[in-house]
């Protein structure tokens, strides 16, 4: 008989919780368990799974007995109170927060991208960024053809990165504002329906927000590349689940865009979304709810001879979280590598 596993999602009521419950359902992962956390606020709520109802418990010092997959999406304080202690109790965590991502001993993983990195856990995995995700499912491969010099992005994301309320609440500012009344701003610090701001993260010294320097960052170690120039500028816009990103590419040498096409046609994880014609191109209503990401306006940057356009629409909270975690878990069964070494994460 094939092998099952005890698998505990941290964050179940959340949106990308959510979405880890109906991925797991779909893509038959082999569990022998499934334990469902959030915070004191949803014990004993239940969500429905393959025709049952599960309760959702509290988090605390117990849940990871016996658990082998710890899949977290409850916030970087959330993972760092709890994730060393899954470990401890002889879990792997994949772990979608930003907590651990740029730590030496985590891999931080996209299996379209750097599958093998996996096999180096030391019992964290991490997720990447949502934005870097999408990018790199969709650059990556022409990377691998001719090295990127450096990355231009200019994104355009969705409330859902900021989670189910922040969902919930662009809807509300959409209905105030339609019937005149002042739209609740207590997620976003302004009005995002009818409106666009940049990125609300903390800013660095050089002006940049904190989802910017993850795109940098986060890029370079999942390309492995750390000389590999990237710039962003990231924009929340009032769409409610799937990002877009305008991305500019500097290769050292010339890369067609009929030649980019075809690779892009051939890549795990994407999809060229092109009507020339009818001026049709990948739209985040589209790309909601798909697992791939869509590409599409490839075009030679007329400004550089050895630069490329592209656009791209993602679903965020699923290829930007919730499907990549699970295909780390998928990975993880197939190398058959669940159980980590002994706990060396540095704390
Ligand atoms: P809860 O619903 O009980 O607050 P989203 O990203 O959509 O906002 O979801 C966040 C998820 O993280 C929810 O499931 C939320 O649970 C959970 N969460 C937030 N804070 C904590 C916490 N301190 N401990 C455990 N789970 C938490």
């Amino acid at each position: 008989m094939s092998k099952t596993y005890t698998v505990a999602i941290l964050g179940a009521t959340g949106a990308v919780g959510y979405e880890l419950l109906e991925l797991l359902e779909s893509r038959h992962f082999p569990l022998a368990d499934l334990k469902l956390l959030a915070s004191p606020r949803s014990a004993g709520q239940t969500l429905p799974f393959k025709g049952e109802n599960i309760t959702v418990a509290a988090v605390d010092e117990n849940s990871f007995n016996n658990v082998d997959i710890l899949l977290a999406s409850a916030g970087g304080s959330t993972s760092r109170a709890w994730a060393h202690k899954a470990v401890d109790a002889g879990a792997v965590v994949i772990d979608n927060s930003s907590a651990f991502r740029m730590n030496p001993d985590v891999p931080l993983v996209v299996p379209e991208v750097n599958p093998d990195a996996v096999v180096k856990h030391k019992g964290i995995i991490a997720n990447p960024n949502c934005t870097t995700i999408l990018m790199a499912v969709a650059i990556y491969p022409l990377h691998q053809v001719k090295k990127i010099q450096r990355i231009v992005a200019a994104t355009y994301q969705s409330a859902s990165g900021a989670g189910a309320k922040a969902m919930a609440e662009v809807q509300a500012q959409a209905s105030a504002i339609l019937t005149g009344e002042k739209p609740p701003t207590d997620i976003f610090p302004y009005p995002l329906a009818f409106n666009l701001f940049p990125h609300n993260t903390p800013l660095n010294e050089m002006g940049y927000c904190e989802e910017e320097m993850k795109m940098v960052n986060e890029t370079r170690k999942i390309f492995a590349a750390p000389d590999i120039r990237v710039t962003a500028t990231c924009v929340r816009v009032p769409v409610l689940r799937a990002h877009s990103e305008a991305i500019n590419l500097e290769f050292a040498e010339p890369f067609s865009a009929d030649e980019a096409r075809e690779i892009l046609n051939k890549a795990p994880g994407v999809k060229v979304v092109e009507d020339w014609q009818a001026n049709y191109f990948p739209m985040p209503v589209d790309a909601t709810g798909r697992d791939e990401v869509l590409v599409g306006r490839i075009r030679q940057d007329i400004s550089h001879p050895c630069g490329l356009e592209l656009w791209l629409c993602g679903d965020q909270i699923r290829k930007g979280a919730a499907l990549n975690a699970v295909q780390i878990a998928e990975l993880l069964v197939e190398k058959n590598i669940v159980k980590p070494e002994p706990a060396t994460v540095s704390r």
